[in-house]
């Protein structure tokens, strides 16, 4: 599902494949200047200027409903997506700085696993390795060794790079420009599709808890409270996607996914039931929350671009907070956007 090019043969067999491509970003290679060939945006549905509409008592748009409830602020929805919630920012600033922080610290240590895993085993430090221009060296691990691990092992290395060495090395900020995704809780694993709880895991770390619980709330069947028991971090660069899929390896699909936006904002693709309908884009801005619970969680889904130019990207009161504290932050969410999407399993 984590396609940065789509295979073209199948790019206009569906009504969602058709939509990714619209979406997606394309540049003309006439000029020197990589620009991105301009994209029509009149379509995506601008949650944003309907919040400001909703303030001032306007008509909201033809089929977006505001949730009656007593949440502290207006929860959108969709008429023909029954189970879709829209939470125009949901989090503050700082709400934001803290889980951008988190998604780049803590969230991507052992034993919680990312996408570099399988090749390079668990990375330490990966974040702040990279901001310091580190590098890794690789290793060849003993073959008789029984730790089931890649044959490569990481070994942080400042100087030691020369001769034959070299072509072993890898720099820290590429593979964290190359972080895809991590996981959190009980442990995804992508190539079963399914949850793998033999895995060793940590809980979500309480706050995160309390914050998808609150979100959840609203939309929780009566006298039920929301129960995080996973999460998926998902990182994007300019150029990444989140192809169309559905999470479906989840027991109760009465029980939301609580999903969390932060940096650059992106383009959201809402299908229906099958890939033959046509999907609703919309914008997902950083402290926006989206719900799924429902006939919603049985709806294809993705994320076919985000927008890393400054008009576009929407970040500036991001910028302004962390310029007062690190740039290394500052310097990765100007051209990244991250995901949090929090689950309960059982
Ligand atoms: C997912 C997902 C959406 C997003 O990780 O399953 O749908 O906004 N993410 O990145
Ligand atoms: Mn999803």
């Amino acid at each position: 599902m984590y396609d940065s090019e789509i295979n073209n043969e199948e790019s206009e067999r569906t009504a969602f494949r058709k939509a990714e491509k619209k979406y997606k970003i394309y540049y003309d290679n006439s000029k020197k200047k990589k620009i991105p060939r301009p994209v029509d945006l009149s379509e995506v549905i601008d949650f944003k200027s309907i919040l400001d509409k909703y303030n001032c008592n306007d008509e909201l748009r033809e089929g977006v409903t505001a949730l009656k409830c007593d949440f502290d602020r207006p929860i959108f929805c969709l008429k023909n997506r029954p189970g879709f919630y829209f939470i125009p920012s949901a989090l503050s600033v700082e709400e934001q700085c803290q889980w951008i922080r988190e998604s780049l610290t803590s969230f991507p240590q052992f034993p919680n696993r990312t996408n570099h895993d399988a090749f390079y085993g668990s990375i330490p430090d990966l974040f702040v390795s990279a901001t310091q221009g580190k590098k890794f060296v690789f290793e060849e691990r003993d073959p008789d060794s029984v730790d089931s691990h890649p044959k490569w092992k990481l070994v942080e290395e400042m100087d030691r790079l020369s001769g034959s060495d070299a072509h072993k090395s890898v720099q820290a900020s590429l593979l964290l420009r190359k972080l895809r995704w991590s996981t959190l809780g009980l442990q995804f694993d992508w190539s079963k599709r399914s949850y793998n709880v033999d895995l060793p895991h940590k809980k979500i770390p309480d706050s995160l808890c309390q914050l998808a619980k609150i979100m959840a709330a609203p939309v929780m069947p009566c006298g039920e409270e929301f129960q995080p028991e996973a999460a998926i971090v998902n990182y994007f660069g300019l150029g990444d996607m989140l192809g169309g899929h559905l999470d479906d390896m989840e027991k109760d699909w009465s029980k939301p996914i609580v999903s969390m936006s932060l940096g650059c904002k992106a383009i959201f693709l809402l299908g229906g039931k099958s890939r033959e309908d046509s999907p609703i884009a919309m914008f997902l801005r950083s402290g926006d929350v989206v719900l799924m619970a429902g006939e919603a969680r049985e709806c294809f889904h993705g994320v076919p671009r985000i927008f890393t130019d400054t008009e576009n990207a929407e970040i500036a009161s991001l910028e302004s907070q962390f310029l007062d504290q690190d740039f290394s932050f500052l310097d990765y969410i100007r051209t990244s956007r991250i995901n949090i999407n929090i689950r309960q399993v059982f």
